[in-house]
Formats: C-alpha cells, structure tokens, sequence
C-alpha cells in the first residue's frame, strides 16, 4: 500500500513510525513532515490546510490511505473531500469533526445524550456575557467556540479576568470568527487523564489512558502550551473508573453521534477531569494527542495499519488491541521563549548518543535537516519517548536520553511522569 500521512508534528511521526512497521506498506508519504519524519518517509512540501493540493497529489501518487494527523483539515472536512473521490482516509466527516470544531456543538451534544460535562451557558452577545459573569461565582472557564490552536480557553478566578478574556474572544478577535460564540462553564477541579478510543461509527475499541503535562513549568505552572510531555498508562485510573468512562462518555459519544446521524469515525479523544463526582468530559478532539500519541502508540502491539482499515472499513469489532506491559513517558524539548516567541535555525547536537537505547525513540516536532544537519524550526522541537518496567523506570529512561540532547536555548520540564507517582503508591500499578 502507498499511505500519506498529513501533518508536521511529534505525533506524526510517532504515526509514521508505526504505520512503517506494518508489512502492508510498501511506500509512505508525509505532507508536509519534518526533520525526523524525512529519514522513513518521503515528505512533500504541501501544508496542512492546502485540501485541494492534499488530493491532487493522493490521486496522482494513488494513494491507498491517508491518515491526518490535526484537526484543522478534519475540521475543514478533509474526509468528505477524499470519500467524494474515493479516497480512502482516516477521521471524522466534517459534520463529526464539530465535537473538536465547536465547544458549542460538543456542549450542546453531552447535554442531549446526558453525558457528563461541566454546566455551562453559550453566548454570541459581549453585553449578555458580561450580564451573565456579574452573577456567577468564580473561578470560571472561558472559551472560544472554535479551533484555536488549544489557546481558546482560559480558566479565570474573577469577574476582571473574565471581562478580558471575553473582550479579547468575542471584541478583539484573536481567534477571528472561532470567537463569534463563546462557551462560559464552571471550573472543575481534579486530576486530568485522556482516553482515546478509535471507532468505526458503530463500534470502538479503547486504547490506554494517558495524561499529558498542558503548562510551560514544572509543578503546573505558567501558561497553556501544546503539551510538554505525556505518560501512558496513567495509573490514576482503576479498573473501575475506566468502565465508568467508557459506560457514561464513549459508548453514549459514540452511540448519539450515530444516533444524531453523524456517525463518528477515527480517533475520539475525551479530555477528561476526574472528580469528586466521577469522570467529567473537559473536551473532546477528533484525533490523537500531541504528545500523548509518543507515549501510547509505543506500547501498541500489532498492525496499526489494520487497525486504521478497520476504522475505515467498519470493522473495528474484528479488532483486539494488546499492549506492552512496561510505562511510556515522553519528555518535549522545546525552544526557549515557547509558548511566547522563540528563535529557530539551532543545531541539534546528540540525537544518535540519545537514541542508543533499544527502548528509546526520540520523535521530531519542529526540526528540519539542512545541510545534512538537525536545526530546530519550532516551538516544541522533540518528543523523548522511553519505554520502562514501571513509570519511575521510564522517567529515568528518557531524562537520561534528554541529557544527551543540546541546542542553544533549549528548555524542557522536569518533572513529567511524576504526577504519577502517588497514585502508584497507593496501589500496585494498573495498566488499564
Ligand atoms: P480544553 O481545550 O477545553 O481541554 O481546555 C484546555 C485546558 O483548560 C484543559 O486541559 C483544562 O486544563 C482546562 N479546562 C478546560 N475546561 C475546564 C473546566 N471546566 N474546569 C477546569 N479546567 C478546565
Ligand atoms: N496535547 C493536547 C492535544 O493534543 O490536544
């Protein structure tokens, strides 16, 4: 088979990695990839958003399967662009893609099927918003209805806060017309963790939990970023809890959609926030996680290729996932001055010492070869992925292939994985 593989980030090239594995492909493409990705497969300098120039070159290379890696060209409506010319194609149709496109839309959606969710009130109207956040108690969360490159959210503690963050959504426009609407919910509070389960409309399979690392700073702190590392498993998750989310928010996500006359295809993400009431859904994507698809898709045993094929041919109940025992965590190395701004264009020095380690992937985000050489070309650059008999043991794993890495102003957090910690020691660590 001839696959493409659309995007430019870590978890494209985890994806790429994986689907190379797989004895059905015999030639892979990456549109428009990076550094790293251009060592397995051959990239094409075509964007993301570009649908039109995508299917042009999936016709003419007769692409047997394209799998997208963002959500903008889902959300854009990719899929029905390939399906129209029967293309094959992993992800969600349009229609489906509005569970990650429109907070509104996905809000709208739990309510109606009862799935559980924060409370929450739309508006399209600055003056109503501001009426409605001089009652409300705080803190409350605010955000954009639309994709906005997971900054559209802002969680804030008072009625001034609120005011700004609505007056630079829905006056300002700094996300444009992702701003038109704007959702206002009340603040949850717990752990957060990510189940991800992949679906062919009718039926789904699970894969294992992760929980990625949103801030800039260790502890938590400082602003949103993409993710600065995941891990996978995440022990917070009991047996229990983990049927608990799949009975309360998946099987009904993905029962409604099919009800609603949308049947949803591809990779559900629910963002989860376990409270003292139980699982609570945060958001929903409409495709893997980045960086969680580094730390899951390494303890995927088996063909993903099939398992991508029987999404797109319904046939996800022939399916039956097994998984590497050991933890996975990845550690991003990013930029210094991301998520504000950064500089570009430094060399990478110790990929091949980081990577001696059987157990160890270093997957590429913002970097490209130039000159025969690695530089960094964006805000998160890499993606240090070890695999270990128990999380502590992967920790240590990938720090110490991060050690081995240098470029001028590289900044990375030290502390992912060990949110983990107490919950195994509270009990003798779950894989599922
Ligand atoms: P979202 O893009 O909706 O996942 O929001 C990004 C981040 O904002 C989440 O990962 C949470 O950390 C935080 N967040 C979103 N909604 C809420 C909420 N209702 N309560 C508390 N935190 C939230
Ligand atoms: N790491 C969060 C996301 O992919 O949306």
């Amino acid at each position: 088979m001839k696959v493409l593989i659309i995007g430019s980030g870590g978890r494209e090239h985890v994806l790429a990695w994986k689907i190379k594995q797989s004895p059905l492909v015999k030639k892979l493409y990456c549109a428009p990839g990076n550094g790293g990705i251009s060592e397995i497969a051959e990239c094409v300098d075509i964007s993301v958003d570009d649908i039109p120039a995508l299917l042009q070159f999936a016709k003419e290379k007769q692409i047997d399967l394209t799998v997208v890696g963002p959500e903008a060209p889902l959300v854009a409506g990719i899929v029905d662009a390939f399906e129209r010319k029967k293309l094959k194609i992993f992800g969600p149709s349009k229609e489906a893609a509005q569970l990650e496109g429109s907070k509104v839309f996905a809000k709208e959606f739990m309510y109606e099927w009862n799935i559980p969710t924060a409370n929450f009130q739309k508006f399209s109207d600055i003056d109503e918003a501001e009426e409605y956040l001089r009652k409300v108690s705080y803190p409350v969360v605010v955000k954009a209805d639309g994709l906005a490159a997971g900054k559209g959210v802002v969680v804030c503690q008072n009625f001034m806060e609120a005011v700004k963050a609505v007056d630079e959504i829905m006056a300002q426009k700094i996300f444009k017309e992702a701003g038109d609407q704007i959702v206002i919910e009340e603040c949850l509070e717990g752990e957060e963790v990510s189940i991800l389960a992949i679906s062919d409309g009718e039926e789904y399979c699970l894969l294992e939990s992760s929980q990625d690392h949103k801030r800039i700073f260790d502890d938590d702190v400082g602003p949103n970023t993409g993710g600065m590392g995941a891990y996978c498993p995440a022990p917070i998750l009991t047996e229990k809890l983990y049927k608990t989310i799949e009975n309360r928010i998946i099987e009904p996500t993905i029962r409604g959609m099919q009800k609603n006359g949308m049947p949803f295809k591809g990779v559900l993400y629910a963002g989860l926030m376990i409270t003292a009431e139980g699982p609570m859904v945060l958001e929903f994507n409409v495709r893997f996680g980045d960086p969680e698809a580094q730390a899951i898709l390494p303890r995927m045993k088996g063909d993903m290729v099939e398992l991508i094929l029987a999404s797109c041919d319904g046939r996800i109940n022939e399916i039956e996932l097994e998984w590497d025992k050991r933890s996975c965590v990845c550690v991003v190395m990013s930029s210094g001055g991301y998520p504000g701004r950064y500089e570009k264009g430094k060399e990478i020095f110790g990929l091949k010492e980081a990577e001696r380690d059987d157990d160890t992937f270093v997957f590429h985000a913002g970097t490209k070869k130039e000159a025969g050489r690695i530089v960094t070309s964006g805000g998160r650059v890499l993606g240090v992925t070890s695999l270990g008999h128990g999380i502590e043991k992967a920790i240590e794993q990938a720090y110490k292939a991060v050690d081995k890495i240098s470029f001028d102003r590289c900044f990375f957090r030290r502390d992912i994985g060990s949110k983990a910690f107490k919950w195994v020691s509270r009990r003798s660590q779950v894989t599922r």
